[in-house]
C-alpha cells in the first residue's frame, strides 16, 4: 500500500484536539484511513458491528468492485478465468500470483495428485459419526482431525510447511467430501484415480462403487468444474475473516481451515445454496410458479421472516459476475442431460425475473447471486442438497489457504482482537 497525499482529520465538539491520520491508497478501489492509533492518542475505538467499513487486513489475492459487478482473482477476470482455464490453474493462480506456464501445470497437478489419499485411520474415525449427520458436521471435525495426522507440516514459520499444508488440503478435500457422501449413503469409500483430472476423481469417488465404474460425462465434469472456479475465493467474507482470525493466534492450519468450514455452514453464507434449493422446492410442491408472487409478497413482508434466497450480497451492489456463469452453466448441463425442462430451472427463472422487475429488489439493490443458480446445476449432477456446502468448502479451501498463508507472510500481521462498547453492568460488589 502507498501513503496517499490526502490525511483524515477527526475533530470532536467537545473542544478536544483533533487528530490526523494517515490515509493509504491500494491498487484499486478504495483508500483506506490508517487508525491504529487512534485509541492510544483519543481512548475511543471505532464501531463497526459487521465490519461494514473496516479493512482488516491488506491483501493482492481477489479483488470485488460490488457496484460494477467485477471480480478478479490477482488481476483476471472471473469470466476469463471461467471460461479459458480449469480449477487447478485457478488454484496455481490464487496460491502463486500467477497463472501456471506449462511445465509448472504438470508439476502443480502431480504434486496436488500425490496428496489425494487419506490417512486410513480416517476411515474408522469416520465411522463414529452417525450415518445420518449433516456433511458439514463431519467435515468440520474431518479437516480439524487432518492437524492430528500431519505432524510433519504444522510449522506455520516454515514456508515450506505452509505449501505442503496448502497443497494437502486442496489435494484430500474431494477425498474428504465423497467420503462423507458414500458414509452417509452406506456405501464403501472410493480410493482417489490419479489418472483423471481433480474434478473428474472427484465425481468418479462419489458416483462410483466397487460394483460399477463410474464414466465422468465431460459436460458434467466441466460444469463442477466451473462451480469451483467460481467459489474459489471472495477475498475478506466471513469464512475466509474467520480463518485468518483463528489462524492469527499462531495455530496450525487444519485447524484454521476447519473454523473456515464451520462458518461456511451458515445459511447466511456458504449454506444459502442449501437454503435457495430447499425454497425453491418447497415452492414448486405448494403451487410452483402459480404462486410465485404470493411467495414474493412474503419476501417483502419484514414480520414473515422470509428471505429470497440466492438473492442479494453484502459487497455486490450490481450482478453477481458469478450468477451469470452459473446460469450459463445450469442451461448446458440441463441440455446435455435432458433435463431442459426442469420445473425448478423454470421456476427459478421467474422467480428472477419478477425480483429484477420488483421495486423492493431495484431499490435495495438485491440481485441473484452465485448460490441461485449453483443449486439447480449441482442437483442435476446427482448431489443431494445437503452436500451442497460441503462442495463450496472444497472449492473455497484454496483461498483460505492462500489468504492464511499471505497472513503469515504480511510483516503488519498481528493476533486478531477486535475490541467491544460495553454495556453491562459497572463494578458491583456481591451483596
Ligand atoms: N430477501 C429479501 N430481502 C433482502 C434479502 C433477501 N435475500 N437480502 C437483503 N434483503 C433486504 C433486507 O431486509 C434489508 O432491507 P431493509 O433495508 O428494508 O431493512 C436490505 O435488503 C439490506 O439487507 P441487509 O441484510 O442489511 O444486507 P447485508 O449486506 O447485511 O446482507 C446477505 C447480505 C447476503 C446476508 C443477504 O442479502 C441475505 O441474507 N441473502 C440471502 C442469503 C444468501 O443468498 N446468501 C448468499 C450470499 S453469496 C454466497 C456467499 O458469499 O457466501
Amino acid at each position: 500500500m502507498k501513503l496517499s497525499e490526502n490525511k483524515a482529520t477527526l475533530s470532536f465538539s467537545n473542544g478536544k484536539p483533533s487528530v490526523d491520520f494517515p490515509v493509504y491508497s491500494g491498487s484499486v478501489g478504495p483508500d483506506v484511513i490508517d487508525i491504529r492509533k487512534l485509541y492510544g492518542e483519543t481512548d475511543m475505538f471505532t464501531y463497526d458491528p459487521g465490519f461494514l467499513s473496516t479493512a482488516a487486513c491488506q491483501s493482492a489475492i481477489t479483488y470485488i468492485d460490488g457496484d460494477k459487478g467485477e471480480l478478479l482473482y490477482r488481476g483476471y477476470p472471473i469470466d476469463q478465468l471461467a471460461t479459458k482455464r480449469d480449477f487447478m490453474d485457478i488454484c496455481y493462480l490464487i496460491l502463486n500470483g500467477d497463472l501456471p506456464d506449462a511445465a509448472q501445470k504438470i508439476d502443480f497437478d502431480a504434486q496436488v495428485t500425490n496428496h489425494t489419499m487419506v490417512n486410513e485411520q480416517l476411515h474408522f474415525f469416520m465411522r463414529g459419526f452417525r450415518r445420518d449427520a449433516h456433511p458439514m458436521a463431519v467435515l468440520t471435525g474431518l479437516v480439524g482431525a487432518l492437524s492430528a495426522f500431519y505432524h510433519d507440516s504444522t510449522d506455520i514459520t516454515n514456508p515450506r510447511h505452509r505449501h505442503i499444508s496448502a497443497i494437502r488440503l486442496i489435494a484430500k478435500m474431494p477425498t474428504l467430501v465423497a467420503m462423507a457422501y458414500k458414509y452417509s449413503k452406506g456405501q464403501p469409500f472410493i480410493y482417489p484415480q490419479n489418472s483423471l483430472s481433480y474434478t473428474g476423481n472427484f465425481l468418479r469417488m462419489m458416483f462410483a462403487n466397487p460394483c460399477e465404474d463410474y464414466v465422468v460425462n465431460p459436460v458434467v465434469e466441466r460444469a463442477l468444474d466451473r462451480i469451483f472456479i467460481l467459489h474459489a475465493d471472495h477475498e475478506q467474507n466471513a469464512s475466509t475473516s474467520t480463518v485468518r482470525l483463528c489462524g492469527s493466534s499462531g495455530t496450525n492450519p487444519f485447524a484454521a481451515i476447519a473454523a473456515g468450514v464451520a462458518c461456511l455452514w451458515g445459511p447466511a453464507h456458504g449454506g444459502a445454496n442449501e437454503a435457495c434449493l430447499n425454497m425453491l422446492e418447497h415452492l414448486q410442491a405448494n403451487g410452483g410458479i402459480e404462486k410465485v408472487g404470493e411467495f414474493m409478497e412474503q419476501v417483502k413482508d419484514k414480520n414473515s421472516g422470509v428471505r429470497l434466497m440466492g438473492f442479494g450480497h453484502r459487497v455486490y451492489k450490481n450482478y453477481d459476475p458469478r450468477a451469470k456463469l452459473m446460469q450459463q452453466t445450469c442451461k448446458e448441463v440441463l441440455k446435455d442431460l435432458n433435463l431442459e425442462n426442469d420445473p425448478l430451472f423454470k421456476l427459478a427463472m421467474e422467480v428472477e425475473r419478477i425480483a429484477l422487475e420488483d421495486p423492493y429488489f431495484v431499490e435495495r439493490k438485491l440481485y441473484p447471486n452465485v448460490d441461485f443458480y449453483s443449486g439447480i446445476v449441482q442437483r442435476a449432477i446427482g448431489i443431494p442438497t445437503d452436500l451442497f456446502t460441503a462442495i463450496f468448502s472444497l472449492a473455497r479451501t484454496v483461498g483460505w489457504i492462500a489468504q492464511w498463508n499471505e497472513m503469515l507472510s504480511d510483516p503488519e500481521y498481528k493476533i486478531g482482537r477486535p475490541r467491544q462498547l460495553y454495556n453491562g453492568a459497572s463494578f458491583r460488589d456481591i451483596k
